[in-house]
């Protein structure tokens, strides 16, 4: 009975132990030698709908057991693509240049149709999510190792990778004994010093953020149920914030962000709220034109602190009441020391929608003052170069005839 009990939880433990190991690959090329090398652990939490406006969260990891089918070792670019369960993969892009080599993309694929994992699933879609983890300029004949947790969200998925060992482009044929450890280790104090770190890449450098573009998202307010929108905006929106000395930045997901707001004769308001975004705009109506007057803005990392900012007499976007305003362009907007907003495919009107539909659209166009500001400087500079030479030209020529000709 008892050893029974012992088999049972000996049993389990393992079980749990086996969830959570971590996943080691090796890819040899054609010459059949080791080209690609990864020893790491990946966590997904993956959101699907199961009904009508109904949707589930399911948590797994990266298997222990996975294929390396279509990974490809080539001079300069690299993908390891790791197979697991019914159909879904979860694959790597790398790229390199002389000195360094980095990962573009992390490429996951499920499929929905696969019920042991996506319980009630409505879809049998197989859906792929795009993540661009920063994990750059690593010494080319070392290898990346991040104990730290990094933290992909795009769309409904999140993937967390951790306890990082990947070395792509290995060169003769075995993993590298040296070390390219990522700056969440180094300023993590929990993690000593590392003696085989190689920094070709300054490790105290900021790490520049690669967030993709944030996706362009369509929001309304409609004074009640039955009638058209009063309000108008769409945009991708991104957020810079400082965490201490870090600059950290977030995109608004669209798909999961609530819409709320007013629209008044004097002013209107859209409120966007996310799980870690809150952001209130104020618009004003100055009888003739309207403007942006108002932002206040909470942003709620994952980890770290909440940010607070508030900005209370703006005067940007600014156009007829009646019209939209439209700024295709990328647009960065300082609403506070603390915090940055950053605009893409803006187009928005406050007051005055009429059919659900944007009226005229002004365009912020920065676009065609830049393009006209290039030729007239050019044309400014070399003017003033042509009277400089023609001026030294008749300097010289005056000097020359009140001296005698010895020079020649
Ligand atoms: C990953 O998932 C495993 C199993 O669900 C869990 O034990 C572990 O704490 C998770 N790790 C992270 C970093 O989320
Ligand atoms: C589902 O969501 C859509 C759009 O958000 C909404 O129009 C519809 O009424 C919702 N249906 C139910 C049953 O809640
Ligand atoms: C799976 O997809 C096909 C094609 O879109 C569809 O005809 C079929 O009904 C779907 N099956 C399920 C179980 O949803
Ligand atoms: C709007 O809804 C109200 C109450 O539900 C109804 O009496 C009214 O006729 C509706 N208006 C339109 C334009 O559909
Ligand atoms: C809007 O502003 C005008 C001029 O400042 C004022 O006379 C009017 O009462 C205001 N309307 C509302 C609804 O607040
Ligand atoms: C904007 O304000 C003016 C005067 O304050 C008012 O006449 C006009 O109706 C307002 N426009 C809208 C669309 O509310
Ligand atoms: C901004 O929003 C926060 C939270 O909703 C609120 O406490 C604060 O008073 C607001 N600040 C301004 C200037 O409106
Ligand atoms: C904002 O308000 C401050 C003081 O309240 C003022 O000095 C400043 O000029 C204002 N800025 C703008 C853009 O109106």
């Amino acid at each position: 009975m008892f050893w029974c009990a012992f088999v049972v939880f000996f049993l389990a433990l393992g079980n749990e132990l086996h969830l959570s190991h971590a996943t080691e690959v090796s890819v040899n090329n054609t010459e059949n030698k080791l080209c690609l090398y990864a020893n790491l652990m990946v966590n997904f939490s993956v959101t699907y709908e199961v009904g009508v406006n109904k949707s589930e969260t399911v948590l797994f990891v990266l298997p222990e057991n996975v294929t390396t089918e279509g990974s490809i070792c080539n001079n300069t670019t690299s993908t390891l693509k790791l197979g697991f369960g019914d159909g879904h993969s979860w694959a790597v892009e790398f790229t390199k240049d002389n000195k360094t080599y980095q990962v573009d993309s992390i490429v996951f694929t499920y499929n929905l149709k696969d019920s042991s994992v996506f319980t009630n699933s409505t879809s049998n879609e197989t859906k792929s999510v795009t993540a661009k983890p920063r994990i750059t300029n690593v010494g080319v004949d070392t290898y990346y190792s991040c104990k730290s947790e990094n933290v992909q969200r795009v769309e409904s998925v999140t993937q967390t990778l951790y306890d990082v060992t990947l070395q792509a482009f290995v060169t003769n044929g075995s993993k590298s004994d040296t070390d390219t450890v990522c700056t969440a280790d180094l300023t993590s104090t929990t993690v000593a010093p590392t003696t085989t770190v190689t920094t070709t890449a300054a490790p105290t450098s900021t790490p520049t953020p690669t967030l993709p573009t944030p996706t362009t998202g369509n929001y309304s307010i409609a004074p009640d149920f039955n009638s058209t929108a009063c309000l108008m905006a769409t945009f991708g929106l991104r957020i810079g914030f400082k965490q201490g000395d870090k600059v950290e930045t977030i995109n608004l997901v669209p798909s999961a962000t609530e819409v709320g707001g007013a629209c008044g004769v004097n002013s209107s308001i859209l409120i966007l709220t996310s799980d870690t975004i809150n952001i209130m705009f104020t618009f004003s109506n100055d009888s003739k034109k309207f403007h942006l007057h108002a932002l206040n803005v909470t942003v709620k990392p994952a980890t770290g602190v909440a940010v607070v900012a508030a900005n209370t007499n703006m005067s940007i976007w600014v156009a007829a009441v009646g019209s939209s305003y439209m700024c295709n362009k990328e647009q960065t907007l300082t609403v506070t020391e603390t915090l940055t907003l950053y605009t893409f495919k803006l187009r928005v009107q406050p007051f005055g929608v009429e059919k659900g539909e944007f009226a005229t659209a002004e365009d912020c166009g920065d676009d065609t003052k830049g393009s006209w500001i290039v030729p007239i400087a050019f044309g400014v500079a070399l003017a003033v170069l042509i009277f400089i030479v023609l001026i030294a030209y008749f300097i010289g020529r005056k000097r020359n005839q009140g001296s005698s000709y010895e020079h020649f």
